[in-house]
């Protein structure tokens, strides 16, 4: 049994991972959640109140992290600012949170000698051209492109200085991207299936031939666990279940999934420096620790995640039109 303290553990991801502790390990959990708009307390709700204890506060707060730290057997560390296009049009959060959260943190594990897991992003490796057969590994490149692709690479390389200078115990895992119950309207999917449950159209940006390695959260999570529990510290892992898709696919699966025609989507403006492709040789994480995707039928989890959305209206309702508006001052 571990103490552990999880970061941004009201998030979309974050919150999957506490659910999935409680479910499949005897660790006690102390979330740290600023409950930013990506926050949701909602999220934890009915989880066990002898092993899950929420704490409210900013990962950058040093006084409260190092108490918290003080008082766990090992940190996963999932704060973050997550989303691109609110980097591209309002860095500096990302730099505070991303970045000096980071460093807060690293420099509480160090002070208390504790085992640390730091999440991260295929994204630090920027993107692969479309008809490539390459992937992303652990030895590729950095190479970001985006304000919170950057960022989330910053912390990255703090973690491996911290490592490698003050002999920190940190592994490092990069996802592809995550799809399931309880992410925010802002994100590709899930805006795509609320705006249908709304009577809007989806909205593609630019061609949709952009390809994203779709994962569902509950794979990421036991990957995590997994690495937490039995990977070595100083390595990184690649975390991707071969689940390539390109934008206009999902979209057009979304719509038929819902009973809607094919075309019935919007293009919309262009990401700018929209990232081509992603794609994760996960054979590291499959080989060294074993690690299987469980729920790798991309067509179940999204009809799945459809009926969630379907179901949960008063959880995502109160972020929909905020988010729209975001969006259609962008044009898109
Ligand atoms: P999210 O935006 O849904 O959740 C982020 C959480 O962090 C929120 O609860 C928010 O309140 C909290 N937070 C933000 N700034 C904070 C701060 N300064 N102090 C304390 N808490 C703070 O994001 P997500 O999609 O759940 O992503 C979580 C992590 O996983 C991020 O580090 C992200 O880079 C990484 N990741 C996400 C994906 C994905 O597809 N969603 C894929 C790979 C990696
Ligand atoms: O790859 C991992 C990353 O995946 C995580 O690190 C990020 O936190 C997470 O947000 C996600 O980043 P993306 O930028 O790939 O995800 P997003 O859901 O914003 O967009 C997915 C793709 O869909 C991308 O090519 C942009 C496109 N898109 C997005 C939206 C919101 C659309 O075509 N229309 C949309 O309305």
């Amino acid at each position: 049994m571990m103490r552990l303290l999880v970061t941004g553990g009201a998030g979309f991801v974050g919150a999957n991972f506490v659910r999935h502790v409680i479910e499949h390990s005897d660790h006690e959990v102390a979330v740290l959640d600023a409950l930013t708009y990506a926050g949701h307390r909602a999220s934890l709700a009915g989880l066990p109140a002898d092993r899950v204890r929420f704490v409210h506060g900013d990962v950058a707060d040093a006084r409260l992290v190092d108490g918290l730290v003080g008082d766990c057997d090992a940190v996963v560390h999932f704060a973050a600012e997550s989303h691109n296009d609110r980097s591209l049009r309002d860095p500096r959060i990302f730099l505070h949170s991303n970045v000096v959260g980071t460093f807060t943190l690293l420099e509480a594990v160090r002070r208390h000698n504790t085992r640390l897991h730091h999440i991260s992003t295929d994204e630090v490796y920027g993107d692969l051209e479309l008809d490539s057969p390459e992937r992303f590994t652990e030895t590729t490149a950095y190479n970001p492109s985006s304000p919170y692709s950057s960022t989330k690479a910053g912390s990255d390389m703090l973690v491996r200085a911290w490592c490698r200078s003050f002999g920190v115990r940190a592994t490092i895992s990069n996802c592809s991207n995550n799809y399931g119950p309880y992410q925010h309207v802002e994100k590709f999917i899930p805006r795509q299936i609320t705006n249908v449950l709304r009577g809007l159209r989806p909205k593609l940006y630019g061609g949709g031939r952009n390809v994203r390695d779709w994962i569902h959260v509950e794979d990421h999570s036991s990957a995590v666990l997994a690495i937490l529990e039995t990977g070595r510290p100083g390595q990184t892992y690649l975390i991707g279940a071969d689940g390539e898709c390109s934008n206009r696919e999902v979209v057009e699966l979304v719509l038929a999934l819902m009973g809607r025609p094919a075309q019935a989507y919007d293009q919309v403006a262009d990401r700018p420096g929209h990232d081509q492709r992603y794609a994760i040789d996960a054979t590291k994480l499959r080989t060294e620790l074993g690690w299987r995707p469980r729920f790798g039928d991309f067509e179940r989890g999204l009809a799945s995640t459809i009926d969630w959305y379907r179901t949960h209206e008063a959880w995502w309702a109160p972020s929909k039109e905020d988010t729209e508006a975001f969006y259609a001052k962008h044009g898109q």
